[in-house]
This record gives C-alpha cells, sequence and structure tokens, in this order.
C-alpha cells in the first residue's frame, strides 16, 4: 500500500510518499520539504498569511517532487491520502486540505485527516527515507510517556496503548520552542531560534547567568515558559552592553533552565506512572543538550525504560509522521476516509 501524505500546518510545504510493506513495515519513499524560513526570518516568528500564501505557490511543486522522488508517476499510483487537519494556523491548513481533497476527489482515493501531534508521536518509528522500520508496536511498549516539545506544543502525553492519548501536563502559556523563538528575537539572533541558541550555547557559559526553571517544583507535570522569556528580557535590557560573550552565555543559561524543566518533570511522571518506553518529539528534540541529557537521566534512574528518540530528519514538521498517523486513522477506522467529510480543525488536540 503507498501512501501520499501532505503537511502545511504551519511554515513547512511538506509532501511525503510512505508505502506500507508486509509484517508492519513501513518505508519512507520520499519525504520533500520546502521551507519558508527565510522569508519569516525578517518577523522573527511565522506570519500567518504570507505563509498560508506561500503554500499555495510552492504545493503543487513539492506534490510533483515528491512523486517523482518516489519513483511514480503520477498520484493514481497512489492507495491512500492523508493531510494534516490541526492543529495548526488556520489559513495554513486550509491550503494543504484543500490541495489534498482536489487531488483524491480527481483520482477518486480514499482521503483521511491526521493529527499533527500524533504524527509527531509517531515519528519515532520512522527511518530515514529508502530503508525500511518495523511500527507494529507490541504491548511490551505500552504504557509510554511522551514529551512532545514544539513550537507550539509542551506535553506530557501519557500512551496507553498506540492511539489512545492522555495529556498529563502541559504548559499554561508559551510552549519550549517559542521561548528558544523569542529569546533569539531579544538577542537579534534570527529564526528560527532553537538551532541557533543551541548553537551558540555550545561555547557560551550555562552558569552565569542563574535563570528561572518555572514550575519546576510544583507537584503537577504542568509547564510555563513565559516567566523564563521575560527573565532573558530584564537581563539583556540591565546589561550596559550585549556583547558576543554575553549572547553565547545567555543563550546557554537560557537553555539549561528551558530543559532542566523538561528533564525532571519527564523523570518524575515516568516513575509515578511506571511506564516501559520514554518518546521525545517535535521540533525541540532537536535539541543536542534535551536529546543526550534525557538519555544520560534514564539510563541513570530509569534502567528498565527504553527511551526513543525521532532520528533527526523527523524532529520538525514533516509530511512522512503524517502518512503514519493517517494509515492508522485509516487502518482503525478512526475517521471517514472521504474528502468529502475532511475538515480542518485548527485546535485539534490530542
Ligand atoms: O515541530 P516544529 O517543527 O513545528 C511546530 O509544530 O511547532 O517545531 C518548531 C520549533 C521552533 O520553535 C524551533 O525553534 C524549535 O522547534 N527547534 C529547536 C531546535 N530545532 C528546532 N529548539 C531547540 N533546539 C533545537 N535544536
Ligand atoms: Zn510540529
Amino acid at each position: 500500500m503507498k501512501i501520499l501524505a501532505f503537511e502545511t500546518s504551519c511554515d513547512d510545504t511538506a509532501v511525503a510518499v510512505l508505502e506500507i510493506l508486509p509484517k508492519n513495515k513501513v518505508k519512507v519513499l520520499a519525504n520533500i520539504i520546502s521551507s519558508q524560513v527565510k522569508l519569516h526570518a525578517q518577523y522573527g516568528g511565522v506570519f500567518p498569511s504570507l505563509a498560508a500564501r506561500e503554500h499555495a505557490k510552492n504545493i503543487d511543486k513539492v506534490f510533483r517532487l515528491a512523486l517523482k522522488e518516489a519513483g511514480l508517476k503520477s498520484a493514481t499510483e497512489v492507495d491512500l491520502m492523508t493531510v494534516t487537519a490541526g492543529p495548526g494556523l488556520v489559513v495554513s491548513l486550509l491550503v494543504g486540505v484543500a490541495f489534498a481533497k482536489t487531488l483524491a476527489w480527481k483520482y477518486n482515493k480514499p482521503l483521511v485527516g491526521a493529527n499533527h501531534l500524533e504524527g509527531h508521536i509517531l515519528s519515532n518509528w520512522l527511518a530515514p527515507t529508502k530503508e525500511s522500520s518495523a511500527f507494529n508496536l507490541k504491548p511490551s511498549v505500552f504504557p509510554a510517556l511522551c514529551l512532545l516539545v514544539s513550537g507550539g506544543h509542551t506535553e506530557l502525553v501519557l500512551i496507553k496503548k498506540l492511539g489512545t492519548y492522555e495529556v498529563i501536563g502541559a504548559t499554561h502559556d508559551d510552549a519550549v520552542g517559542e521561548a528558544f523563538d523569542k529569546v533569539a528575537r531579544l538577542l537579534k539572533l534570527g529564526y528560527p531560534g532553537g538551532p541557533i541558541i543551541s548553537k551558540l550555547a555550545e561555547s557560551g557559559n550555562s552558569d552565569r547567568f542563574p535563570l528561572p526553571s518555572p514550575m519546576i517544583k510544583s507537584k503537577n507535570f504542568d509547564f510555563s515558559y513565559s516567566g523564563l522569556k521575560t527573565a532573558v528580557l530584564y537581563l539583556v535590557r540591565d546589561l550596559p552592553k550585549l556583547t558576543a560573550k554575553d549572547k553565547a552565555d545567555i543563550a546557554a543559561s537560557f537553555q539549561k533552565a528551558a530543559i532542566e524543566v523538561l528533564l525532571q518533570k519527564t523523570i518524575a511522571a515516568a516513575e509515578k506512572l511506571k511506564v516501559k518506553t520514554i518518546l521525545l518529539s517535535g521540533g525541540v528534540s532537536a535539541n543536542k543538550l534535551l536529546r543526550e541529557d534525557l538519555a544520560k537521566r534514564i539510563a541513570g534512574s530509569l534502567k528498565k525504560v527504553t527511551f526513543l528518540k525521532p532520528k533527526l530528519a523527523y524532529t520538525t514538521d514533516n509530511a512522512a509522521m503524517i502518512g503514519l498517523a493517517g494509515y492508522l486513522n485509516f487502518k482503525n477506522k478512526k475517521t471517514a476516509s472521504s474528502w468529502k467529510a475532511v475538515a480542518v480543525n485548527a485546535n485539534w488536540g490530542l
């Protein structure tokens, strides 16, 4: 079975082709992403109406590239189509959904909507392009806990079995990726902030500026990032001059504070809920310090717990993860599979 998947929930126009092989194996035949980073950089964040316009301009080209990369002549050769229906920016989602609906109608193919967050969680089971991986997740994997960290979400999700998600903690205000982006803007470093800050932090002193890790002592599994961002704002305001050394030290100090609370809450939740697996996902899961330190803490205090993290190529937004989420919806008949039934839901939670 071949699946054509579309993702346009934010500022990446992405199209992928997946092949489902016997024994629940999946192969990514194509995973094309057209980034709009350069366009949005001048605003220090995503400008929704511009993002939608760019998606509309590029989606056909990205779709054709994906077919070519997958060795397909036309969309008649796929068996299922899937598209991110939410959550995300409504104007961006609408472009992908309209495009996918038109194709599904034209080629008379089933179309299912997929949840962007479920896609991020499932990205843990995707192999690099042209390689295959198994996703028939045995009961021994569950219960699992996923730390889902992106530009729009910071959540701890309990997965009792595949497809059953319970959000046990979430941010009260900003998402952690958003905090990376806003701090990068304060330091005039560019957009998106995550990769720039983590790179700069490597040469900085993370002990120079003690910054708060909000809610680190709270007894629940919730998060808050607006106070940390404001602390950086005051720190920058009160420095006599912002030197390159100051920027690197602030980047390192901020990153340490932002990551520490994620590490402590994930470990505490995993202990309390006695999970068998910890998963990491979302754009911030590309962060080197988070990937390395979470692995170390799990190895140190939760020896029997398996730790999975997505391949770097699947940490930030992509359509391959949407292919897998859509396939599982289709297989489990979780959603209708007609283009007529697919509708954007910008606030679609897990
Ligand atoms: O999942 P994603 O691509 O889009 C959303 O669904 O939001 O996540 C994008 C976010 C951005 O805020 C970006 O700054 C952050 O992920 N990010 C990182 C890193 N790479 C991307 N944050 C920290 N460290 C990174 N290396
Ligand atoms: Zn995302």
